[in-house]
């Protein structure tokens, strides 16, 4: 008879437990603690022709980007004009303009936490006079105009940049 007591107490108090942690323990966090971005990258004509996409792809992927969309093309004058859009009325939009149409290019969206900010460093500066030793500009780029990559300035331009060349990402 103590015995099926005892058994009955240390089951009831199991069960109490049980129903104790059920009520107290901390709902599972639905939200992302992360800041997981997306941004465009183009590997410019003068990169593409020095045949230094590969190396360019090597660098993105050694600094943790997923790559989740990429494709070869060659822009218009009249697409490297919209894409550049805010850039009209300044003194070198003509001649970016006929640079970015001049050859291939290759336009990628990756994939990272703060992506616009880290593809931004990874790049370097505008100019690669002023890239900082073993950036990407620092790397390959040979001028502000031929400057090897580009990048998206802000996580609202990332948005309209990626939708231009990837409608269906
Ligand atoms: P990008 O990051 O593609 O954004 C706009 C581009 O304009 C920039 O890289 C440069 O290549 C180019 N650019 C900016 N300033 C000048 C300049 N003073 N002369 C020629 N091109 C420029």
């Amino acid at each position: 008879m103590r015995r099926i007591l005892s058994l009955v107490l240390s089951v009831s108090a199991l069960l109490l437990m049980s129903i104790t942690w059920l009520l107290l323990r901390k709902p599972v966090s639905t939200e992302r603690k992360d800041h997981m971005e997306r941004t465009l990258a183009i590997i410019k004509p003068d990169a593409v022709m020095a045949k230094n996409t590969g190396n360019i792809v090597n660098v993105i992927e050694n600094n943790d980007f997923s790559i989740v969309a990429m494709y070869k093309t060659r822009l218009t004058r009249e697409k490297a004009e919209n894409f550049y859009a805010v850039h009209k009325g300044k003194g070198f939009f003509n001649e970016l303009v006929n640079f970015m149409a001049s050859g291939p290019i290759v336009v990628l969206v990756l994939e990272k936490e703060d992506a616009v900010k880290a593809w931004r460093n990874v790049m370097g500066d505008t100019n690669p006079a002023n890239a900082a030793p073993g950036t990407i500009r620092n790397l390959y780029g040979t001028s502000i105009g031929s400057n090897a990559v580009h990048g998206s300035d802000a996580t609202t331009t990332a948005t309209d940049e990626i939708a231009f060349f990837f409608p269906n990402v």
